[in-house]
């Protein structure tokens, strides 16, 4: 039967993270999922039924409605010293759409693409799919977990293509400053290695703005959605940024797969840009209270080391017990606590847990007691 699937799907596997899942029950406090708690702002959500009562229920143009294209690029401008214009957006179904269309634009013969490890599930698959190879770059706990640039620049062969930036980072919530930005644009230029920089946690930051790869460089492909910024992770829409030779091509692709982005959702989506931003704010400080209490509660507990994360809405804290992070994530849900083990993001990942603090504080409050209370009856590493 699978002898008639195509080799390159036979060899994914699909993502273990949901075992987590079949192991909790009903009342498990959930930190293991990566999505806000937040309904999207009511405003927006009549937007999107006024949309589909008025009768905007047909295909749209295939890049995405003009206004939200004009309205997101307005939005990043910013970034660009105004040089971004509605030519150089195209409007996706979610950043997920939009990261595989640049694979299949770009990714070809075996070309190599550089991932962050441990980082987002997506990356790696979609850059086989395509034909590619995915090569990943560390992120560790003591370099703060942003890329080594020195490591990078070992690992640029002259098959090298693409590499995937995320900051701020799942599942780390790490944020690169400027500097950071700038050293591996330096070396990105230098070998003419296209950008793919996702930045779809760029409304969640917490210790001063969001610093984007579009800022400081043209050969970047930038990433965002509306998944995260407007708590709408089941509308599917993205939105890509990129000079318009890039966008001519990946239309095509577009065309060819989704034909367009969803259109009422898009004339909601341009209300959510345009209209006023004060939910974004009152979601981001929710989430740095969240945060602060989390890391305190983690590095309370004897053997566990977590960075405070700069941005997103992981926590990501190495472990000293004698145990692997799978199982520990195992006992961790069958005693009611969710989260899901860090060597789910890649072989770097081993030794973390991933704690995403999209939930209240109550629940936060009784996921870290059972971790603390699970964790006492593990001896530490010797
Ligand atoms: C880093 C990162 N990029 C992209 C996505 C996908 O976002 P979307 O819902 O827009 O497809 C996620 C979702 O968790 C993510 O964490």
């Amino acid at each position: 039967m699978t002898g008639k699937v195509a080799q390159r799907i036979r060899n994914l596997e699909m993502s273990g993270i949901r075992k987590m899942f079949d192991l909790a029950s009903s009342n498990s406090v959930n930190l293991g999922l990566g999505e806000p708690d937040f309904q999207p702002p009511s405003h927006v959500v009549e937007a999107l039924v006024d949309a589909v009562r008025c009768g905007h229920n047909k295909y749209a143009a295939t890049l995405g409605i003009m206004e939200l294209r004009d309205a997101f690029a307005k939005q990043i401008r910013g970034y660009r010293n105004g040089d971004v214009a509605a030519e150089n957006i195209m409007v996706t179904v979610g950043a997920s759409q939009g990261l595989m269309a640049i694979n299949q634009t770009f990714v070809e013969g075996g070309d190599e693409v550089l991932v962050p490890n441990p980082g987002f599930v997506i990356y790696g698959p979609q850059a086989r799919l395509s034909g590619g190879r995915a090569v990943g770059y560390s992120l560790t706990h003591e370099n703060g977990f942003v890329p080594d640039i020195d490591e990078l620049q070992s690992l640029i062969t002259p098959k090298t293509k693409m590499m995937v930036m995320n900051t701020p980072g799942n599942p780390t919530g790490a944020t690169m400053n400027r500097e950071q930005i700038k050293a591996v644009v330096e070396i990105a230029e230098d070998k003419d290695i296209i950008i793919v920089a996702d930045e779809v946690y760029d409304a969640i930051t917490y210790d001063g703005g969001h610093n984007s790869f579009l800022q400081h460089s043209d050969n970047v492909i930038y990433v965002n959605s509306f998944s995260k910024t407007y708590a709408m992770t089941g509308w599917r829409l993205g939105c890509l940024a990129t000079k318009k030779e890039y966008i001519d091509q990946l239309m095509k692709v577009h065309y060819y797969t989704v034909a367009c982005p969803p259109t009422p959702l898009q004339k909601a989506a341009v209300v959510a840009l345009t209209g006023p931003q004060d939910y974004v704010e009152t979601m981001r400080k929710e989430y740095a209270k969240r945060r602060d209490y989390i890391v305190g509660r983690i590095n309370d507990i004897e053997g566990f080391d977590c960075l405070k994360p700069g941005g997103a809405f992981y926590a990501f804290p190495k472990f000293d017990h004698d145990i692997e992070d799978v199982e520990l994530s195992m006992r961790l849900a069958k005693e009611g606590l969710i989260c899901t083990p860090g060597s789910a993001f890649g072989s770097m990942g081993r030794g973390h847990l991933r704690f995403a603090y999209s939930a209240s504080l109550d629940n936060i409050a009784r996921g870290m007691d059972i971790l603390e209370r699970v964790c006492k009856e593990i001896p530490l590493r010797k």
